[in-house]
Parts: structure tokens; C-alpha cells; sequence
């Protein structure tokens, strides 16, 4: 199973966001729906063994964090505009409940940031993307059935950086070359379906 945790740093929390201009006037949520479907989509098809959880500390409902499970999620599809929709009724949802609250199948929302999305990942080895770390190519690196944090256009915040390699995070690298958070999302997941195919060893 694979894990991606992506932390939009401004993206807003809240449905109030316009569908025609969404990079102005949604804290660059644009950039997380990006990420969400590198992560999840492929040609015809859904990453069945993939769950994404956006973390979303923008706009006046922050923080909130949304859950999209590849096993169960249905009728996804891959343009932004429509990824866009789906979170905006997403957030729509008004619920004081703790924990992830469904939705809809397969797609379920928190109150509270990063804190929310610790609390239910598992138990599993966790990694966090950052340029110029320890190449992901390292043959003793057991990347597969993972978990794997991913920053925004901003990167990632130096006290959630600190929290997670306390907790026991690897950093690890993709390349000489800064890449946006969906590319990296894209070359990683190349990387593990190499691995997982027996490719690289
Ligand atoms: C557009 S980049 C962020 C750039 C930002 N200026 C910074 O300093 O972090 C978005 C995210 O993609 C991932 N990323 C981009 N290029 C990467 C690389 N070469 N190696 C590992 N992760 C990368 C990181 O998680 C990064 O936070």
C-alpha cells in the first residue's frame, strides 16, 4: 500500500473557492488537485493500492484534512476542474465529528491539520520528499509499502519538516532538479512500480 501526504500550506479549507480561477483564489489548491492525481490516477484507472490525504491549513475553515482511499474511491476523473469539484463539495460538509468523516465512498473529511492525518496513517516506514536528500535510488532504502509526505509550491514547513523526522521520517531526494509536487509525486511512483515489478531490485 502506498501513502502520499500532501501539505498545502495556504490551500483553502473552505468550498468558497471560484471553479474558473481556481490558482487565485484558492491558496494554490491547484497545485495539491495536481498532486492528488499524479498520486492516484493513472492511464484508465485508479491506483487501487493508493490512499492521498490532503492537509489544507488555508482559508477561513483551516485547518481540515480530506481523504481519498484509491481501494474505494469511484468515478474519479483526471482533469483539474473535476477534482476540483469533488473537493469543493467535499468541504462543503459541515460535521463536528472527530476523526475522518465519510463523504462519499472512499472519500472521507477531518477537522484539524496534520495532527488528524497522524493520528490513523500506519505503522509503516515514512519518508518525506526534499531536494537534495538521500537519493531514493539507494538500493537499501525499502521504499515500497510506505508513506510519503509531499510539500506544495512553498515546500515543506521547517517545524513539520522537524516533527516528522523526530518521529522517525527518512528525507529522501529524486534528482538534482526541483520539481513541482506533482512531478515528484509522478517519478516516485515510477520508482515503485519499477521496484514492486522487480525492475530495480
Ligand atoms: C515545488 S517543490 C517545493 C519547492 C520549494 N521552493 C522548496 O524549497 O521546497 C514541491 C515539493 O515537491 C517535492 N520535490 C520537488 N523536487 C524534489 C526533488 N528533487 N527531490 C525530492 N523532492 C522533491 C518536495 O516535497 C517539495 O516540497
Amino acid at each position: 500500500m502506498r501513502h502520499f501526504v500532501v501539505i498545502g500550506q495556504r490551500a483553502t479549507a473552505s468550498p468558497d473557492f471560484l471553479l474558473v480561477d481556481i490558482p487565485s483564489t484558492s491558496g494554490r489548491l491547484d497545485v495539491i488537485l495536481r498532486a492528488l492525481r499524479a498520486a492516484l490516477l493513472v492511464s484508465h484507472g485508479v491506483r487501487r493500492d493508493t490512499t492521498v490525504y490532503l492537509v489544507l491549513l488555508g482559508g477561513t475553515r483551516a485547518p481540515r484534512c480530506v481523504r481519498i482511499d484509491g481501494s474505494a474511491a469511484r468515478y474519479l476523473r483526471p482533469d483539474e476542474r473535476s477534482l476540483a469539484t469533488l473537493l469543493k463539495k467535499v468541504l462543503a460538509t459541515e460535521s463536528s465529528e472527530p476523526g475522518f468523516v465519510p463523504v462519499r465512498t472512499g472519500v472521507a473529511v477531518a477537522s484539524g491539520g496534520l495532527e488528524a492525518v497522524l493520528d490513523v496513517l500506519p505503522d509503516a516506514p515514512t519518508f518525506l520528499l526534499e531536494e537534495g536528500a538521500r537519493d531514493l535510488r539507494d538500493p537499501a532504502l525499502q521504499l515500497c509499502d510506505s508513506v510519503f509526505f509531499v510539500g506544495d509550491h512553498l515546500g515543506l514547513d521547517a517545524g513539520v519538516r522537524a516533527l516528522l523526522l523526530e518521529r522517525g521520517a527518512t528525507a529522501v531526494g529524486l534528482g538534482p532538479v526541483s520539481l513541482h509536487a506533482e512531478d515528484a509525486i509522478a517519478v516516485l511512483s515510477n520508482e515503485l512500480d519499477r521496484r514492486e515489478a522487480g525492475a530495480l531490485g
